[in-house]
């Protein structure tokens, strides 16, 4: 089954629910930075952010002094210094060379027969010594197995991301280097935490598990309570430094 997420106004609104608790967009800053010093050091690099979403990475990179373009099929929020446009990625055409193309948590929105070319146009787009970022497929656990535990993701084409993407990346010997980071979801209240989730569930057929088993969800998260009264769920993310080697 290929899963893909129609990202429309109703997600967004859901996604800033879960953005307002979560602490996923510090986490994936903070890591990108890092891996783009340990790749190329200080200097000021060419970027390309693919699938920007509202841009907030493309934003903090711009304000660090890369030179920053940005694409995204749907019209994003993004900053002054970031050369945005709204167009596909398989659309998308540049004279323009990167040093880093950066796609997070963008892969597992396409069906997997396309990812071949995704990596194809991203090689004809990077410099020698370029890399590419990709955050995210390979996510290890969700929130605490959550999702495990009320078996929503059996049929899901996401949950077999991680193999895939495993396989994939020996078949093509892409990966460089694999750096882990956590990000989490506080909150003092139950439901609080049940509507920061409720973008997971936007399929209708998910939604109607989620809608089912509101109970069952706040007793759940009832129970992960600290001593100091607050729910913390941890959600892993990886961000893979793929080589241009494809
Ligand atoms: C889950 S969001 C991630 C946004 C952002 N990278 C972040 O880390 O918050 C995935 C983004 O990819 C965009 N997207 C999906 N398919 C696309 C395509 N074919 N070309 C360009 N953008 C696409 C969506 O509109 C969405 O904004």
């Amino acid at each position: 089954m290929v899963y893909i997420l129609d990202m429309n106004d109703e997600y967004s609104i859901l996604f800033d629910k879960y953005l307002k608790l979560s602490d996923e967009k510090k986490a994936l800053n903070d890591c990108v930075f890092k891996a783009i010093e340990d790749s190329f050091g200080r200097k000021s690099l060419d970027i390309l952010d693919v699938g920007c979403g509202e841009g907030k990475l493309s934003s903090s990179l711009a304000k660090e002094g890369h030179k920053v373009s940005a694409i995204d099929v749907r019209d994003s929020f993004i900053e002054a210094n970031v050369n945005f446009e709204s167009i596909g990625f398989f659309e998308y055409s540049t004279e323009k060379k990167f040093d880093l193309i950066i796609m997070a948590y963008f892969l597992w929105e396409l069906p997997l027969y396309k990812w071949d070319d995704v990596f194809l146009k991203c090689s004809q787009m990077i410099k020698g010594g370029g890399k590419i970022f990709v955050v995210d497929v390979c996510n290890e656990g969700k929130f605490d197995n959550i999702f495990f535990e009320f078996n929503l993701i059996q049929d899901r084409e996401s949950q077999d991301l991680q193999d895939y993407w495993e396989r994939y990346c020996e078949k093509k010997c892409a990966r460089e280097k694999k750096i882990n980071f956590n990000s989490s979801l506080t909150a003092a209240n139950p439901s609080d935490i049940y509507e920061a989730i409720a973008f997971f569930f936007k399929e209708p057929l998910l939604k109607d598990i989620y809608i089912k088993n509101k109970q069952e969800f706040i007793d759940f998260f009832e129970r992960k309570k600290k001593k100091n009264g607050k729910i913390i769920l941890t959600s892993k993310h990886a961000l893979d430094v793929i080589g241009n080697t494809l």
